[in-house]
């Protein structure tokens, strides 16, 4: 008897394996699971069975994937490469069997777990949207190193695949030549029994595809796949999709090569930089979903007051996610604008009728609110003023039930001075979403002075079941995100009005790793906010906004919304000029605007606004798009060695004055 699986034979002599990982929620390829899945292949080998099916009896999926805690901190290559070649060895074994063999998928399949459908002859999924398969491993910095690119190894299709990292229904997976069939769940069983008894012809490339799989086809299309690949990321930044392409086109036809290719490129990426970091975002989101963990509280019904861009987005977003959302607005006007993007939400992400039909249903406009009474959380998302914020709470404090969640998502307004309005100041906590809200994964679930711990704590639940990351953080001036990126983006308006051209100063930030750079993002988020939270900070944190900012906002040049801000805009698509070839930029460009988030940064910490470290900066990844790459602020500071970046610190107030200043909280840090 094996802890993980459980291997059955049925009277028609077909073995049944049933992997269900002890002591987890999910099937993941643990060593220890591998070494048992390995006794169980030696003991079918001495007594073969007519066929082998694998499948999970975990409700979540078939297997989630390798266990990213063996490349965590990996430093030999050559021991990664030992690792790989001995899961090699394991899944050739399989693959060996004298039996027919079949996966049989349902819900997730991911990584090494599509690996090992992938060493079976055949693989039968269940046809539903819940079924999703996936080889996510390039933003893990790797790929797929289990055999997977080797045995999908083949037409472009599946380098896209790899390359995408995104996760694809049975049926997709159908028609890439992944899998075989799909089934409905009741049929699920008997269409694998009957695959592996009739045991047609495995599937393999034909025709076109089989041409494209050639090797002077590979050095044809590597260099097409190479510049695509470059439009999308940099190699410097992220260096595994590149080594996968060279890979696909300098080892194709022969397998023994393609193993051992496999094992070298994952021994070198594992072991760099760029991986160790994404890894560790990896667990940092772990960390954050770990925040609501144990926590009971369960959310039907939501009502969100204020139908603006968040409010009416807060809402959709809630409806799309199974709850029933009420959504009032004091103008009619609003709830008709909301209700019409929500049905554009719904569309793209839910694509049948049927389910969008059924998320426009649980959405209901509310102008009176009624939905107040019945709702299990309320979240305000009116206009950024007190008076407006503390008239409503109290009139909402009279109305909820006794157990509802109060929240405000403000951006600025310290929670202490809302509740000052309620007769239970403790029932207030702050759900603070990010713009936009379908895409940003953040929630800040902002704590008062007054606030209830456990109130936190359902906030936090709250968020996670809405599949957003929770961040804990104190009521402070801009609480965590917006201080730390408000000093990044002052500094790139500075360096405008000292005449460095927006694209200079952006490609100097996309350089570094930011998915957009900050003049751009300034004008996405629009002028006239960027403003008002610098006003708001200012006279807290010693800030000086810059002239150009009010000259702006006073000439109603919003950005992207007044379709010109720094940049024109044309279908939402920046215009940005092209650079005057004698310009030359300053060369500390980058660092101007960097060092002052991670200055900000070591002060956030030295504040308390988070816990720790890993908190912080596992919210300005999340919350911000932090170039992942580099592990986030703290991470990055660490890297560059304490000392080291104090001085550069020490050497930009030199050169550009006093907001270069060191905050003191850098003696604190560890290894100060
Ligand atoms: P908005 O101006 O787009 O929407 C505010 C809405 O509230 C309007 O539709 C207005 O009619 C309605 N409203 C005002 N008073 C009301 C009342 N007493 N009862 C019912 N409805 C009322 O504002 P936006 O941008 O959506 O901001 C809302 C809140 O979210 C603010 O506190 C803001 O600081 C915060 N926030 C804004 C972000 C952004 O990027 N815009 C990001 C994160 C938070």
């Amino acid at each position: 008897m094996k802890k993980h699986w459980k291997l059955e034979r049925t009277p028609d002599g077909i073995d049944w394996l049933h992997f269900d990982h002890a002591d987890s929620p999910v099937n993941i390829l643990s060593t220890e699971a591998f070494e048992q899945f390995d006794d169980i292949l030696a003991e079918i080998e001495a007594d073969p069975p007519k066929g082998l099916i694998i499948l999970s009896d975990k409700k979540s999926g078939f297997i989630a994937g390798a266990d990213v805690k063996n490349f965590r901190k990996a430093q030999q290559p050559d021991q990664v490469e030992a690792h790989i070649h001995h899961i090699h060895r394991i899944f050739q074994r399989l693959e060996d069997l004298a039996c027919p063999t079949l996966a049989l998928i349902h819900g997730f399949c991911l990584g090494g777990g599509l690996e090992l459908a992938l060493a079976c002859d055949y693989r039968i999924t269940r046809d539903d949207e819940g079924t999703r398969l996936s080889f996510p491993e390039v933003r893990l910095g790797i790929f797929p190193g289990y055999g997977g690119s080797v045995r999908l190894l083949g037409p472009i299709p599946a380098m896209k695949f790899m390359l995408g990292g995104r996760s694809i229904s049975g049926r997709s997976a159908k028609r890439l030549g992944l899998v075989d069939q799909t089934a409905p769940e009741r049929q699920l069983k008997h269409a694998a029994s009957q695959l592996i008894i009739s045991t047609p012809p495995p599937h393999r490339p034909t025709g076109w595809q089989k041409l494209l799989n050639t090797t002077p086809a590979r050095q044809l299309l590597a260099p097409i796949l190479h510049r695509v690949t470059a439009k999308k990321v940099r190699k410097a930044h992220y260096p595994a999709p590149f080594a996968l392409i060279d890979h696909w086109r300098d080892t194709g036809g022969n397998e023994q090569l393609m193993f051992a290719s496999e094992a070298t490129n994952l021994g070198q990426l594992i072991t760099g930089p760029t991986a160790q970091n994404l890894i560790r975002v990896f667990f940092l989101q772990e960390r954050l979903k770990s925040v609501a963990a144990g926590i009971d509280f369960k959310s039907r019904q939501v009502h969100v007051i204020g139908g603006g861009i968040m409010g009416g987005d807060i809402a959709a977003w809630c409806a799309l996610k199974g709850q029933r959302v009420t959504l009032q607005d004091r103008e009619a006007k609003f709830l008709i604008q909301a209700v019409n993007r929500a049905h554009k939400l719904f569309q793209r992400k839910l694509k049948s009728k049927r389910l969008v039909q059924a998320a426009m249903d649980r959405l209901m406009p509310d102008p009176r609110g009624y939905g107040v009474k019945h709702a299990d959380v309320v979240i305000e998302a009116i206009y950024e003023d007190l008076e407006a914020k503390q008239t409503l709470f109290r009139d909402l404090e009279s109305k909820v039930g006794p157990d509802t969640l109060l929240a405000t998502n403000t951006s600025s307004i310290p929670l202490e001075s809302i509740s000052e309005a309620l007769e239970n100041p403790e029932r207030l906590i702050g759900l603070h979403f990010f713009n936009p809200v379908a895409k940003m994964q953040l929630i800040e679930v902002v704590s008062g002075r007054e606030t209830d711990p456990l109130l936190m704590q359902k906030g936090a639940a709250f968020s996670r079941s809405i599949d957003r990351l929770p961040l804990p953080v104190r009521s402070s001036p801009g609480f965590l995100v917006n201080r730390i990126l408000m000093p990044y983006l002052l500094e790139a308006i500075e360096l405008l009005e000292e005449g460095v051209p927006g694209p200079l100063i952006d490609n100097a930030a996309t350089r570094f790793g930011m998915p957009m750079g900050p003049v751009e993002l300034a004008d996405r988020v629009g002028l006239d906010i960027c403003l008002a939270v610098a006003n708001k900070l200012a006279p807290v944190f010693d800030l000086e906004v810059p002239e150009q900012l009010h000259v702006m906002v006073d000439q109603k040049q919003l950005g992207v919304k007044t379709g010109a801000g720094f940049y024109r805009y044309e279908k939402g698509k920046a215009i940005k000029e092209n650079l005057d070839s004698q310009f030359h930029a300053p060369n500390d460009l980058a660092d101007r605007m960097i060092f002052r988030l991670l200055n900000e940064a070591v002060a956030c910490l030295r504040e308390q606004v988070v816990e720790d470290e890993d908190l912080l900066d596992a919210g300005i990844i999340f919350g911000t798009g932090f170039a992942p790459f580099h592990g986030g602020p703290m991470h990055y500071i660490h890297s560059g060695g304490l000392t080291r970046m104090r001085q550069r610190l020490n050497e930009l107030e030199q050169l550009h004055g006093d907001q270069f200043h060191p905050d003191s909280g850098w003696t604190n840090l560890s290894g100060a």
